[in-house]
């Protein structure tokens, strides 16, 4: 997992205290023992805190005991809860519980040490909840799961062309150079291609600034990128990946072209993340060579690629496309065909759910927070933000000929989003923490007045159920649907495309230690209120029957 900066900071280390960080390097928690009192302890000191004696050894500790106190951090950058643990042993130890759920802890849960990289120097202790071990063991078997697949194949690829130098298509470049492959980035507009090479470059710059890549290395990336308006470059290529606007006749028109230039045995990739890939595989002569690689924004570090699977697509394209999504240190999930796929339909369902609540009465700030709290990284409203989501709705509402007053409304005041300083949020200039703008607060009470809803108090709770519910139920129709092979499958796409905390499996991994039965009582509890959309999915239903657990459902090997 990334790690945040800053946090942990390098241990300090005392006098005397070496051999307890060398133990450390291997993963060893010990603690001073007094020969003269036969007593362990904990305190950096060269004496015995109870007899005082001086002789004293270093002896392995368990790193198992149970939670004697704890608080809790609230503005941390990730779920930290300051507390002593009273060990197996008997000793109390100060620490911390790190990346757990740290708002269902509670006096006496019984916790295990798990060691955490710090900035500098030997990795820190830190304990973790057994739930989260369990989590993180699930996921470990899920990834390793994948990683296997990733191995039938072992084409190398060398040279990429991206088409479309936006905000996705210069992502992609630079994870695609990340992983040692040339690129050649194609726009029709040279400003675009030309400005995509700038950010890219002062990305890699800040990456340099930040001690997270050498200076040799960013030069060597820059020397491989390369950049033009002509699609015959695409002649060299091994693998194309095609990132222009979501357009399918544009798109088809692209892949027409595509086909000519592109030498037999090439990738050829939409990174589509809505439209129908058969579609556009159909403008080709090959269509078993077309895949959609769906990359996730920001798409240089989230590290899952959907690989989108047509009617056509042969084995060889998948096993491909697996092995380039290894080769660049991202996580391939094979999927198939429907609008969204199936972290964006999960998605969606989510923000739908998320424009509704604020008309009924939640804020943007209670929604995201809701969301951070379950360990998001962000909720809906900063991802959107973030994504340009404002931009994307205006034009799906405009070309389906739905109205939506505040969609327009915060589209016509140019809030489409961090970039342009304002969304949801606002944002001081070069700095991505979004701040509670009144003018959102005072549209969003206009938009209910407008919509004619009534506004009232949402729990927090409900704002849970209501998003978080939805998505597992849509996860349960994907299943059922066959769209996508395996629950844990599900999973790995919202931890690696959307930051869903490993120590917490995933929606569906959730979905079990929330209980199916009590998914589906509530869920039937909310379709009473607020229609059909809520109705319980089929799949959902006969694992609670049945008392099963939806994340070991798996319908494809
Ligand atoms: N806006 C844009 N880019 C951002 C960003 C932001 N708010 N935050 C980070 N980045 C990018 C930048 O490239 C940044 O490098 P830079 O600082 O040199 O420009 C790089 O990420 C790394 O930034 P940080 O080290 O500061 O990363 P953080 O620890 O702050 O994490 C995050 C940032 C990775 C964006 C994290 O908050 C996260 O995982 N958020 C969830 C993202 C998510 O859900 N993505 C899915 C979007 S949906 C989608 O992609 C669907 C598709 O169809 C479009």
């Amino acid at each position: 997992m990334k790690q945040d900066r800053g946090f942990p900071p390098a241990p300090v280390v005392f006098p005397g205290d070496e051999p307890f960080w060398e133990a450390a390097r291997s993963g060893e928690l010990q603690a001073r023992h007094c020969s003269a009192c036969d007593t362990p302890h904990y305190y950096p000191r060269m004496h015995c805190p109870f007899c005082g004696s001086r002789e004293m050894s270093w002896r392995k500790l368990s790193g198992r005991g149970t939670i004697y106190s704890y608080s809790i951090v609230e503005r941390s950058p990730r779920p930290v809860a300051p507390v002593i643990i009273e060990l197996e042993e008997g000793l109390r130890v100060h620490s911390v519980i790190l990346d757990s759920d740290v708002r269902a802890l509670n006096i006496g849960d019984p916790v295990t040490l798990r060691f955490v990289p710090a900035q500098d120097g030997p990795p820190v202790p830190a304990f973790t909840t057994t739930c989260a071990e369990a989590a993180r063991a699930y996921t470990q078997a899920a990834r390793a799961e994948v990683e296997a697949q990733a191995l039938r194949s072992q084409r190398v690829f060398r040279r990429a062309v991206v088409i479309g130098a936006g905000n996705m298509g210069a992502g992609i470049a630079m994870a695609l150079l990340a992983g040692g492959l040339s690129v050649h980035l194609i726009d029709q507009a040279e400003a675009s291609h030309a400005a995509a090479i700038g950010r890219i470059g002062e990305s890699l710059g800040r990456d340099v600034e930040r001690q997270r890549l050498a200076p040799a290395e960013r030069d060597a990336r820059l020397a491989r990128l390369t950049s033009g308006q002509e699609m015959a470059e695409i002649a060299n290529a091994d693998v194309v990946i095609e990132a222009v606007w979501e357009d399918l006749a544009l798109k088809q028109q692209l892949f027409a072209q595509i086909d000519r230039y592109a030498p037999p045995g090439a990738l050829l990739a939409t990174n589509t993340s809505t439209l129908d890939i058969n579609l556009i595989a159909a403008a080709t002569q090959r269509p078993d060579s077309v895949v959609g690689l769906h990359f996730f924004n920001p798409a240089n570090v989230m590290r899952l690629i959907e690989v989108i699977r047509t009617s056509s697509t042969s084995i060889e394209a998948l096993d491909a496309a697996r092995s380039l999504a290894a080769s660049i240190g991202k996580f391939a999930i094979v999927v198939g065909v429907c609008d969204g796929f199936v972290g964006n339909r999960m998605m969606i369902a989510r923000e739908r759910q998320a424009a509704r609540l604020l008309l009924e009465g939640a804020l943007p700030d209670q929604i995201d927070r809701v969301q951070r709290n379950l360990g998001l990284p962000m909720g809906t409203f900063e991802l959107q933000d973030m994504a340009g989501g404002i931009e994307l709705t205006f034009r799906a509402r405009q070309k389906a000929g739905k109205k939506d007053w505040l969609i327009e409304q915060l589209h016509a005041r140019g809030r489409t989003g961090q970039r342009a300083g304002r969304g949801y949020y606002r944002y001081e200039p070069g700095k991505r923490r979004p701040l509670v703008d009144p003018e959102v607060t005072a549209l969003i009470e206009e938009a209910s007045r407008v919509e004619g809803i009534e506004r009232r108090a949402i729990s927090d709770e409900e704002v849970h159920d209501r998003l978080v519910l939805l998505m597992i139920n849509e996860g349960a129709k994907l299943l059922a649907e066959g769209i996508v092979g395996r629950a844990s499958d599900i999973d790995l796409v919202w931890q690696l495309g959307y930051g869903w905390p490993d120590w917490k499996g995933g929606p569906m991994y959730y979905a079990d230690m929330l209980g199916l039965q009590s998914i589906v009582t509530k869920l039937t509890a909310l379709r009473a209120h607020h229609g059909d959309l809520f109705r319980p999915a089929e799949l959902l239903v006969q694992l609670a029957e049945a008392s099963e657990r939806i994340s070991n459902v798996r319908t494809l090997r």
